[in-house]
């Protein structure tokens, strides 16, 4: 059997696509390995969502040549957003032998098997029909309780400072009959919770399934199972999928909804087709229906001549909301993006690092004042094992998505417990056991 080590960068759908791949490649007579000096076959799951994320990655394609030199017949391979964007440019670096984009992943055997005898290979077609829903994913993290479930690929919002439709291709839905037999599935494995994930969940739409059936049939796979879902697109996120969130006890009480912007004029330019009057609409509907639902964010600051001002309209909608957290990121032009071909880039690096640091340092505050607020209650929590920091501690999320610690012996992953909050940094909640 060859030996296959792939490392995966970039957002969940990646890692889960990591999982399709490994299933694919087992039925293919290749093993997994997690030790790079033994494969015969080292790859990467790539990601091109800011020039940062591809610097990475060269630096590992360099790292993965040094390896040729004692294995001879050594497969060098990138997957995903990256072989997609930069297609034979890969190839003519000589150091990768196999480019394989997100669609791509059934032909990856015959690939492997055809560069065996010398000749790189490239497959970057992108389909519309693709969602590998009939493929059972090999599960590689290693707590055994959480389990990612892809409900969809591609997107059609074309934002214009994403590259993810371009390396990913249109959107398509996946048959929701296979997304309810892989929750079955991961209960009958021993998982406790399913993360649903796309792009823009609240555009799924498989013939008269949206999303909000969707989640209410995944959620009745089992009383034992919590369902979480990323990611949410303020523009489409509906009353019917709130309203379902509160009916089923199993579905956590937490939505990740970026806003990218507070002003007006950049959310108009970065074509998220809403305003900022309509996310705090959205957001005012979310807590008036669940009051402690945890509401998450990202943004991105120093886009294409934002001012001062404007960056102060982000500042105050991250005030205005109070997130739980926020994933924060300077502006990174992307080739062939709506916003690379029109707009340029120029906010300077030294102002772009300059906000992205103040409003991270605003976040930090926010964090701690969302988790402040939760000292004293009593929360549901489903253990995920045994915290970084100490053997002797537990941690686990609340259904809000806050990540806690507690000292505890008796229980173990994927045990349900009830911590009460004695403490928190702005990460985590400090907790004892409560009784049951
Ligand atoms: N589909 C999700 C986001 C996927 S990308 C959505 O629509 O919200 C994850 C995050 O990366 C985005 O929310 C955005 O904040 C950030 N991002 C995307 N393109 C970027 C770019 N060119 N520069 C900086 N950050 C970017
Ligand atoms: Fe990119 Fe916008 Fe699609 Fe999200 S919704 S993946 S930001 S184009
Ligand atoms: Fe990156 Fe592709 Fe995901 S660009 S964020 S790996 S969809």
């Amino acid at each position: 059997m060859k030996k296959v080590y792939i490392e995966t960068y970039g957002c969940q759908m990646n890692v889960n696509d990591t999982e399709v791949v490994f299933s694919i490649l087992a039925s293919h007579g290749y093993e997994r390995t997690e030790d790079i000096s033994s494969a015969d076959v080292i790859m990467a799951n790539t990601c091109s969502i800011r020039d940062n994320a591809e610097q990475r990655i060269w630096g590992r394609v360099d790292y993965f040549n040094t390896f040729r030199k004692s294995r001879s017949g050594l497969v060098v391979g990138i997957l995903g957003c990256m072989a997609e964007r930069l297609k034979d440019a890969l190839l003519d670096t000589r150091k990768v032998d196999v480019v394989a984009g997100p669609d791509a992943y059934r032909n990856l055997p015959a690939l492997l098997e055809a560069v065996s005898e010398g000749h790189p290979q490239m497959d970057v077609e992108l389909s519309r029909e693709e969602t590998y829903g009939d493929i059972s994913p090999v599960r590689i993290d290693k707590n055994g309780v959480s389990a990612f479930i892809s409900i969809m690929r591609g997107c059609n919002n074309v934002c214009s400072y994403c590259v993810v439709p371009y390396t990913r291709g249109a959107e398509r839905s996946r048959d929701p009959h296979t997304i309810v037999r892989e929750a079955c599935d991961c209960v009958a494995a021993g998982y406790k919770e399913v993360t649903l994930l796309g792009q823009n969940v609240d555009s799924y739409r498989f013939e008269d399934v949206d999303f909000a059936k969707l989640l209410a049939m995944v959620a009745d796979v089992s009383p034992q199972l919590r369902v979480r879902f990323s990611t949410s697109h303020p523009k489409d996120i509906s009353d019917a999928v709130i309203e379902t969130m509160a009916s089923r006890p199993n579905i956590c009480h937490q939505i990740h909804l970026p806003v990218q912007s507070g002003n007006n004029r950049i959310l108009e330019k970065m074509r998220r087709r809403y305003t900022r009057e309509w996310y705090l609409g959205r957001v005012a509907k979310i807590r008036s229906v669940m009051p402690d639902c945890g509401i998450s964010t990202d943004a991105i600051v120093g886009f294409c001549s934002e001012t001062e001002e404007e960056f102060r309209d982000t500042l105050s909608i991250f005030e205005e909301v109070g997130y739980d957290s926020a994933f924060m990121f300077n502006y990174s032009e992307r080739p062939g993006t709506l916003a690379a071909r029109n707009y340029p880039d120029d906010v300077p690096a030294e102002e772009k690092t300059r906000r992205l640091n103040e409003l991270i340092e605003l976040q930090n505050r926010l964090s701690l004042e969302s988790n402040r607020r939760d000292v004293g209650k009593v929360f549901e929590v489903l253990v995920e094992g045994p915290s970084k920091r100490n053997e002797t501690d537990l941690c686990g999320r609340t259904g809000s998505g806050k990540m806690c610690v507690w000292p505890d012996t008796k229980h173990r992953a994927g045990d349900y417990v009830l911590v009460r909050v004695e403490d928190c940094s702005s990460a985590t909640l400090l907790c004892s056991l409560a009784e049951k």
